[in-house]
């Protein structure tokens, strides 16, 4: 089975939890304050999910940091965001390495100024080889950009001769996107209050199981993180399967 593959049944914990981080603005605009301060606030919870996911052995964490759509917002507030961005990595990529975080970037890197650019690919060489939590960063991010480039990376080889197009199945597409060495998340969590996906994962989150809370995300505390685990750990993952099957049991069968 590939690692991306359903599994059915549920582990108790999570091998991959993917997090939109959403309600930032609403934090600052609720205290009188501009967006950009609630973005700030809002580097604080990612510490706390970092440490969540070590403490309880969950293995990937994707955090959507900034979407495709994000860079249509006003120009100071996508300047804040980057400068906390180059900030954050400049604060934080040594202390990630020395707790064994492997940081990946997914998204569209080349839309980021050169410094940016120049810090991911430091962080992604310096924790490469770590093992303890994989930490992908969604950054200038799109769940259709990235079945776009998939395709795109298909289509290159179809055109080299390398690829017969009648062979291009889900298999082989799941292989090019974003993450696809890694177990397609199992528990995705939105803070904000929106139920709603904003364009995040959209190919490996087909069969995650989705959690919402009114939580702002600067709010965020390891409590809520727990009731989002605990959640998870109550629901039955079928796969389009029935209950009977996934439990192993014997179909029930009509009087
Ligand atoms: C999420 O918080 C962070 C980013 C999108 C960069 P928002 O900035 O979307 O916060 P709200 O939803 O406006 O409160
Ligand atoms: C999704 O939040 C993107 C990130 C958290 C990075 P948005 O605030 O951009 O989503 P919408 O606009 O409410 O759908
Ligand atoms: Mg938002």
């Amino acid at each position: 089975m590939p690692a991306s593959g359903p599994t059915p049944g549920t582990p108790r914990i999570p091998r991959h939890v993917a997090v939109i981080m959403d309600g930032n603005g609403r934090w600052a605009e609720r205290r009188h304050r501009p967006r950009a301060i609630g973005h700030r606030a809002g580097a604080r919870a990612v510490n706390t999910c970092i440490d969540f996911c070590l403490a309880h052995g969950i293995g990937a964490l994707t955090l959507f940091a900034f979407s495709s759509e994000n860079w249509g917002r006003p120009e100071d507030e996508v300047g804040a965001l980057m400068k906390l961005f180059l900030n954050a990595l400049d604060r934080e990529v040594e202390e990630l390495h020395r707790r064994g975080v492997r940081v990946r970037f997914i998204g569209q890197r080349d839309r980021f100024g050169p410094a940016l650019v120049e810090r991911m690919r430091a962080a992604e060489e310096l924790t490469g080889g770590n093992t303890q939590l994989a930490l992908n960063i969604a950054a200038s991010y799109g769940g259709h950009w990235d079945i776009a480039q998939a395709a795109r990376s298909l289509a290159r080889e179809v055109a080299a001769g390398r690829l017969d197009p009648e062979a291009i199945d889900e298999a082989l597409l799941g292989e090019r996107v974003c993450l696809a060495d890694l177990p397609a998340p199992d528990l995705f969590i939105r803070t904000g209050g929106e139920q709603r996906i904003s364009n995040f994962l959209l190919w490996q989150l087909a069969y995650s199981e989705l959690w919402f809370t009114d939580a702002l995300w600067p709010e965020l505390d390891a409590a809520t993180l727990q009731r989002a685990l605990d959640d998870f750990a109550s629901r039955e993952r079928r796969y389009g399967l029935t209950g009977a099957q996934v439990a192993g049991r014997p179909e029930e069968t009509p009087e």
